[in-house]
């Protein structure tokens, strides 16, 4: 990280108006992955745009509204920030950090997923159990980040045993009409889907999903201490197991079938926490 990060979200956490910064206890905020930003809407929060928050990276993927909405309890951000897109790593965590220093401390990360387990279907949603970080780098490069005064915003060898939270996904179970099945997600950079031989080694490796995005984030998460919850919307059978090949059109389209899905379920999960 960049030897300022740490004020960088200082001053990005002081921009944002007072109304919004009051928080009732603990917060739960929930990241929307690609083509799944519909559904922020409807929940009843306010909208405060990430152009309005001092130094928030400027989104650049169509389908990624770059809307922050917040309530006293829960803040949903609609619009992430992608290594593929050319966007480095402290941008791609700025979210998680501002959203700790916002009272948040259970964070909830979704995405648009390929199966790589052949047992999935295109339109299940999958709990990540674990992740593999295939992006040849991490978030923490460099300085570890501290406030002005500082002091170290958390260690600089930290645990990753259990970065994805056992009760939350438990309490996702609870709250889903289906059984629920989960799974370790594979990240890799894209922007290129993989090959048949990559998924085939991604299988190898323990890989039940595969994504570009989420692991940076899970990482910084744990990092912060958040408890951490991941919702795969499997959009598409990985490379070579369907013999079509990947659009990123049907991808995006299979993600939007599953938005109302996805929107029980973390309504289901905003009710119980
Ligand atoms: N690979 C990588 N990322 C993805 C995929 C995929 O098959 N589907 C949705 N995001």
């Amino acid at each position: 990280m960049k030897e300022n990060f740490g004020e960088r979200i200082g001053i990005a956490a002081a921009s944002i108006p007072k109304e919004f910064r009051a928080a009732k206890g603990p917060r739960t905020a929930i990241v929307l992955g690609s083509g799944l930003s519909g559904i922020a809407k409807g929940m009843g929060l306010k909208e405060l745009p990430y152009a309005s928050i001092a130094g928030y990276p400027k989104p650049t993927v169509a389908g990624h509204a770059g809307v922050m909405y917040l309530s006293e309890k829960t803040i949903v951000c609609a619009g992430r920030f992608h290594y593929y897109e050319g966007f480095p790593m402290d941008d791609v965590v700025f979210p998680v950090f501002l959203l700790r220093e916002l009272g948040v401390t259970n964070l909830v990360l979704t995405n648009a997923a390929g199966a790589v387990n052949e047992k999935y279907s295109p339109g299940d949603l999958v709990l990540i159990k674990d992740h593999l970080n295939l992006l040849g780098t991490n978030p923490f490069i460099g300085p570890n980040p501290s406030k002005a005064d500082g002091t170290a915003l958390g260690e600089r060898f930290f645990d990753m045993s259990a970065v994805w939270d056992r009760d939350l996904r438990r309490l996702a179970r609870e709250s889903s009409p289906k059984k629920m099945r989960s799974g370790v997600y594979a990240a890799m950079t894209g922007p290129s889907y993989e090959t048949p031989a990559e998924i085939g080694m991604l299988r190898t490796l323990g890989a039940d999903l595969v994504g570009m995005s989420t692991v940076p984030e899970a990482i910084a998460a744990s990092y912060l201490g958040m408890r951490l919850l991941g919702i795969s919307c499997v959009t598409n059978m990985a490379a070579g197991i369907s013999k079509r090949p990947l659009n990123h059109v049907e991808v995006t389209e299979a993600g939007k079938r599953a938005e109302s899905e996805l929107r029980d379920l973390l309504l289901g999960i905003l009710k119980r926490l």
